[in-house]
């Protein structure tokens, strides 16, 4: 296996040490400070156009991609969306205001919810192609709400009550959960959209994140075809079975969950669903986040100590948990490389740590790295998704800068966070 296999496409190990988009890792964090994130145009492009490709052969001329926003959302990675003609999906308000403002056009808008706020349903009435309706309480909202403007068109998200193997934080079409609802409800659901003459276009489930195996999807597919001849929909109806797709974040996880074939699997049990049921094929419109973004991000940290403790050699970083959570909440153990010396071998187990009050505060435990001295700088691969959206000011840390490369080039996309952003919300008591 290649050392750089979790890195982004574009990386190369140079005499400078490691480069990715053309540029060296070092000089950009010289430029634009540590923790630094970055985000290879490449990789990107190459993963947008695999999904594109494949159902383009596995399920000619009905299909699309929508861009899970939640996984990272910024003005750039808007943009970059509508060059690739994506949909994006957006959760609330704030999501809405980023794609908006980035000029994604009301029919690539989807908005989802577990329970979207008045606001978040103004909003999307405004500006949303389509809204995913979680519960019978949200559906009477925007009925009372649509006597001023027309709905979008909705789709109701369905619980197909099938477990997948994931952290359980992140399963979310098992009975029980609190996303989406089952049978009865859908159809209950269905019934009222037809009596009030709303324009009713789809289903949506979402099975959970980080799945690596998708055989699940076969009877969350069939129970959604099933619905979907219940509630009579014919040609003109969108099946959404989200996105969840895996990655691997370290070497023990490679290879890469083979995303073609995750799509081929799709393709072939809606084909064959409808055949059996003998209905016209649907609009399929995948929805991943995580397997477009998390390989293209790269998280640059610099080495604030070296530390012994017990059995363990702590090297302690300048982020950590308040900018990736991810190993805090579902265990995940990130890979690293020395930016200066990549191909450097292995001499010790390190544990990697920020520099936050959280035992937590890891990235990786036991993780094999050369010595590592003070002041030297790591680079942690597949950094692109669920990282920075789920950033924090703990302990009043400032959120990173983002670095947009590409063609040689490297464009701040997000600026740093300064102490003086900390005190922008707050006011004094009048004491
Ligand atoms: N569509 C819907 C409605 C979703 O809720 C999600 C993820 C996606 C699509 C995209 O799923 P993906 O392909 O990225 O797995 N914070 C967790 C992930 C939570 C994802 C929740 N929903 C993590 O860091 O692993």
């Amino acid at each position: 296996m290649n050392y750089l296999s979790l890195f982004p496409d574009s990386t190369r190990a140079t005499d400078t040490g490691l480069n990715i988009g053309g540029c060296d890792l070092t000089t950009l964090a010289e430029t634009y400070g540590t923790p630094l994130y970055l985000y290879d145009q490449a990789t990107l492009d190459t993963a947008a156009v695999l999904y594109k490709q494949t159902l383009d052969k596995q399920y000619p001329g009905k299909s699309g991609i929508t861009y899970a926003g939640k996984a990272y959302l910024c003005l750039a990675m808007a943009q970059w969306t509508q060059q690739q003609d994506l949909w994006v999906d957006c959760t609330g308000q704030g999501e809405m205001a980023i794609v908006v403002a980035a000029g994604v056009k009301r029919e690539r808008l989807v908005v989802h919810g577990v329970n979207k706020s008045p606001q978040d349903l103004e909003t999307a009435i405004r500006q949303a192609g389509t809204i995913v309706v979680d519960h019978l309480t949200e559906l009477e909202r925007l009925i009372s709400m649509s006597s001023n403007e027309p709905l979008p068109d909705l789709w109701l998200r369905f619980q197909p009550g099938v477990e997948v193997e994931t952290h359980a934080h992140i399963q979310t079409g098992q009975e029980g959960s609190k996303f989406g609802m089952d049978r009865e409800t859908i159809l209950q659901a269905a019934g009222i959209c037809h009596r009030q003459g709303l324009p009713l276009k789809g289903l949506h489930f979402h099975l959970g994140s980080q799945i690596r195996e998708p055989v699940p999807l076969t009877p969350a597919i069939e129970r959604a075809l099933d619905m979907a001849v219940e509630i009579g929909f014919e040609a003109d109806w969108t099946l959404s079975p989200g996105g969840g797709w895996g990655v691997a974040y370290n070497e023990g996880e490679l290879p890469q969950p083979d995303t073609k074939g995750y799509i081929h699997f799709i393709a072939e049990a809606i084909v064959k669903g409808c055949e059996q049921r003998n209905m016209p094929l649907p609009l399929l419109q995948l929805e991943p986040g995580r397997s477009l973004v998390a390989r293209a991000g790269v998280a640059v940290y610099r080495v604030g100590a070296v530390k012994r403790a017990g059995e363990r050699t702590w090297v302690l970083l300048d982020g950590g948990l308040a900018d990736n959570p991810r190993h805090a909440l579902y265990g995940v153990n990130y890979s690293a490389l020395v930016v200066k010396r990549p191909s450097a071998p292995n001499e010790i187990k390190v544990c990697l740590a920020g520099p936050y009050c959280e035992s937590g505060d890891v990235l990786s435990m036991d993780l094999p790295l050369p010595k590592v001295e003070m002041g030297e700088l790591v680079a942690v691969p597949v950094s692109g998704a669920y990282q920075l959206s789920m950033s924090s000011n703990y302990n009043g840390a400032c959120r990173p800068a983002v670095v947009w490369l590409a063609d040689g080039q490297a464009q701040l996309i997000q600026e740093r966070e300064t102490p003086a952003d900390l005190l922008r919300r707050d006011h004094r008591l009048n004491i």
